[in-house]
């Protein structure tokens, strides 16, 4: 019951129903204007003929008639009984006087003779007045069991060449054979009919099926993502909107399952990010409570190490709470707050902050800027950016090395550009360098004090501006990272 009306209620009924609408209405319109035209063409066909029998029997027998020649009654059964021979209907031949009485009838029987037709049936009198009228067919209840039958009748006046109209001829004529082709035919096109209609259900059935497995198909895998199981992905075949769909579906089942995968990665980085500096605290701790020293400088030199780590800790903690934010302020775009900044300043005060980090590794920090490049953005932010790339390329550069810094105006945004002539970053790893916790050398990177969140705050920063930042780098020539910030507000296309 259940499944019926499931069934019943599915896309793929309802595909199938409505062809079988369209086609099943336009059949049924086509069958009965056949039949309706074939009836037609038919019956008016006998009409005619009928008519030219009665008008050439009123001539064979005008003379014979009215010289009341008794073979006249042969005549009229031998006529009749040609007629039916013909046109494969009986055909009954009834003379009617003046006054529309019956005279002769080629059934012989006596039913009607002395009969008068002229009240039972309307067209008498205007025969006999002189009025052409035209054969008519009608149903009569007749037999027994009484049933309804049709038949046909035609009348033609006598005419004698001196008296005018002294009778009129009356046929009548079953037109049973007629109905025999025209059941025939009925029987034959609803036959075909419902077959036709039956296989339409079959074949539609079929095709919508074609339509809908895809849409099963893909309510199934969201149904399994929605359980967690996010590697889903749907087979896609044929072409059109499906296929767009199920091409939709798994470009988002696989962001969504990558985004998974990069959270997972992102939490087991950042517990592994901060286990390392609380591991080196704890043995730091253990071994000096272990300890017998009473040297105060023994103790300094321990805590002084505690003191780092700390540090490390707080500030590896600082950026995952910034990255954090960061990913809520996407969310919410609109709310994100900027004013026009002027970047060389910002730039004049970065490098300022970290020359004393260049004196220290002997680096030559360059600026050129000949113009005022304005665009909207979070001052704080912004300077954020600017200064992480500048310092890797301090920090990532040996000594005696030269970071460069361009500032100026495209026909669309504005360019920071850092370049430095340190380590540079091979091919394979420019892809990841703006993964959260991702260093190149690990060991290097820490001796810097690095913790690889660096360039992803970066990124996400020049993102939520709609802005875009791209790196180039020759291993061992050196790096150039260039930032763009629009100068409209509008969110950039890709
Ligand atoms: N200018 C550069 N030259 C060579 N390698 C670089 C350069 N900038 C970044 N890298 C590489 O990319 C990695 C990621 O940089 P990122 O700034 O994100 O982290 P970090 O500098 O190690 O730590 P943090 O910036 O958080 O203190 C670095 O560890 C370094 O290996
Ligand atoms: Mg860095």
């Amino acid at each position: 019951m259940r499944i019926n009306k499931q069934f019943f209620s599915s896309l793929r009924w309802r595909i199938a129903f409505a062809y079988l609408m369209v086609i099943g209405i336009g059949f049924f319109i086509i069958n009965v204007s056949i039949m309706e035209i074939l009836e037609q063409n038919l019956i008016e066909d006998k009409k005619i003929t009928y008519q030219k029998y009665a008008i050439q029997l009123a001539q064979i027998i005008a003379n014979g008639y009215y010289d009341r020649d008794p073979n006249i009654y042969y005549l009229i059964r031998e006529f009749g009984n040609d007629i039916d021979q013909v046109e494969g209907e009986s055909t009954r031949v009834l003379l009617l006087n003046i006054n529309g009485i019956v005279e002769q009838d080629s059934y012989q029987s006596t039913n009607l003779l002395r009969r008068n037709l002229m009240e039972d049936y309307q067209e008498v009198s205007g025969v006999l007045k002189g009025t052409s009228v035209p054969a008519r067919d009608l149903y009569i209840l007749t037999g027994e069991p009484a049933e309804y039958k049709r038949v046909l009748y035609a009348f033609a006046p006598i005419t004698h060449y001196r008296e005018g109209i002294i009778g009129m001829v009356f046929l009548s004529a079953s037109l049973d054979a007629i109905e025999l082709i025209l059941s025939d035919i009925r029987t034959t096109i609803s036959f075909f009919s419902a077959t036709i209609s039956f296989s339409i259900i079959l074949i539609s059935l079929i095709l919508s099926g074609f339509i809908t497995h895809p849409i099963k198909e893909l309510t199934a895998g969201i149904t399994r993502m929605s359980k967690g199981h996010l590697n889903q992905r749907v087979n896609i075949r044929g072409s059109g909107e499906l296929r767009q769909l199920g091409e939709a579906f798994n470009v988002m089942s696989e962001q969504l399952e990558n985004l998974d995968n990069t959270r997972n990665e992102f939490v087991s980085n950042a517990s592994h990010e901060l286990k390392t500096p609380l591991s080196a605290i704890k043995v730091l701790a253990e071994s000096l409570l272990n300890m017998e020293v009473e040297d105060p400088a023994v103790y300094k030199d321990f805590l002084t190490d505690i003191n780092f780590e700390i540090d490390r800790l707080n500030a590896i903690i600082t950026d995952l709470l910034i990255l954090v934010q960061m990913d809520k302020e996407d969310t919410v775009r609109s709310r994100f707050k900027k004013d026009p900044v002027l970047l060389n300043e910002l730039v004049q005060r970065t490098m300022k902050g970290l020359q004393l980090l260049a004196d220290q590794k002997n680096i030559r920090l360059e600026l050129f800027d000949e113009e005022e490049v304005i665009v909207p953005g979070d001052r704080l932010k912004l300077q954020q950016v600017i200064s992480n790339i500048i310092d890797n390329g301090i920090k990532y550069t040996p000594e005696g090395g030269r970071v460069t810094i361009e500032v100026y105006n495209t026909p669309n945004f504005g360019v920071v550009k850092v370049s430095d002539t340190g380590f540079g970053i091979a091919p394979e790893e420019l892809g990841h360098i703006f993964d959260r916790f991702y260093r190149i050398d690990r060991a290097r990177s820490r001796s810097t004090g690095g913790t690889g969140l660096g360039l992803s705050i970066a990124k996400r920063i020049v993102m939520l501006h709609n802005g875009d930042i791209r790196v180039q780098s020759e291993g061992n020539r050196g790096t150039t990272f260039r930032i763009e910030l629009p100068y409209d507000d509008q969110e950039r296309i890709e």
